[in-house]
């Protein structure tokens, strides 16, 4: 198979569909699928018709985790370089999807294994079928959840569930997977694609600017103090005024005190509005 094939998308009404398409080899992250989705995070992230990417995966799984034969076996075959090199692969898309200028939502439809934790911390959202299979089976195959995959479940949870995910490799399904707050919501499986339109569509009405500076403070603040937030917050809003050509704070503001069309506690003001003077 072609590296292109490997990851597939569409682009429709705004919202990218990005899915892994390694259906045979369960969407095990390959070099090779690496690589490509790199490409086409590349060819996406500032095309005007993409305001959300939604990643999803073929088949029966989201992703089996990296792959054991190419991602492991066959980079240490190459010595030190290829490892290194197959890293950088897999931990540059992976850093890129966080900062993605978009938002974005990871769309689990099945199997969702140990490096597969990267992407799904990556997206800024997730939500699953209540059908898909969360686990880290780093430990059944002799390994500790690495490639950054232990951060993930230490800052998406509890001690206790993610001390429990590293050390037995049990599966959780999606249901559970809610509970444990590790995506947002789980739906029946046949409501996966339906559910993820809907919530894609509700950003698709907030201000662009606005979303891309407040998903990143979101990951930015957990690491600072109070005070050392509230100086990031106040500085990002105002390099937030400076990217937003639209002034959308002004208009949002105009919309709802002056015209009165909107109540900004019960939804988003109308961006279509050419903005005020
Ligand atoms: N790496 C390499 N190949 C894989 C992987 C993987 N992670 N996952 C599946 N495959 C391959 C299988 O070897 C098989 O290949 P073949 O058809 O050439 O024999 C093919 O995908 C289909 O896999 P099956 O095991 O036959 O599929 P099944 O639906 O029965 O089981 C399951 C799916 C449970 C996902 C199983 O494939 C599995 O346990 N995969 C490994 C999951 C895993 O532990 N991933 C690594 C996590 S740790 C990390 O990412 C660092």
């Amino acid at each position: 198979m072609s590296e292109i094939d490997l990851v597939t998308y569409k682009v429709e009404e705004g919202i990218a569909w990005v899915y892994f398409s390694r259906p045979e080899k369960r969407n095990a992250m390959s070099p090779g699928l690496n690589r490509r989705m790199m490409e086409v995070l590349d060819e996406l992230e500032y095309r005007d018709d993409v305001s959300v990417l939604v990643l999803g995966g073929q088949g029966s799984a989201w992703s089996a985790g990296m792959d054991l034969k190419e991602y492991f076996r066959e980079t240490e075959a190459q010595g030190l370089r290829g490892v290194r090199k197959s890293q950088r692969e897999s931990y540059g898309w992976f850093r890129r999807l966080r900062w993605f200028q978009k938002p974005t939502i990871a769309m689990v439809n099945g199997w969702c294994f140990g490096g597969g934790f990267g992407p799904l911390f990556a997206c800024d959202l997730a939500i699953c079928a209540d059908e898909a299979q969360f686990g880290l089976s780093e430990i059944n195959w002799g390994i500790l959840p690495g490639g950054g995959v232990t951060k993930v479940v230490v800052d998406l949870l509890p001690m206790r569930d993610a001390m429990w995910l590293t050390l037995t490799g049990e599966l959780i399904d999606g249901v559970q997977a809610a509970d444990m707050r590790l995506v947002n919501e789980s739906v029946p499986a046949a409501q996966l694609e339906e559910r993820t339109r809907a919530v894609a569509r509700l950003l698709l009405k907030k201000n662009p600017v606005a979303l891309k500076f407040a998903k990143d403070a979101v990951r930015r603040v957990s690491t600072m103090t109070y005070d050392e937030a509230e100086d990031y917050l106040v500085r990002m809003q105002e390099a937030a005024n400076f990217h937003d050509k639209t002034e959308g704070r002004k208009e949002g503001i105009r919309q709802f005190i002056d015209e009165k069309s909107y109540k900004p506690g019960l939804g988003s003001y109308d961006l279509g509005k050419v903005k005020a003077d």
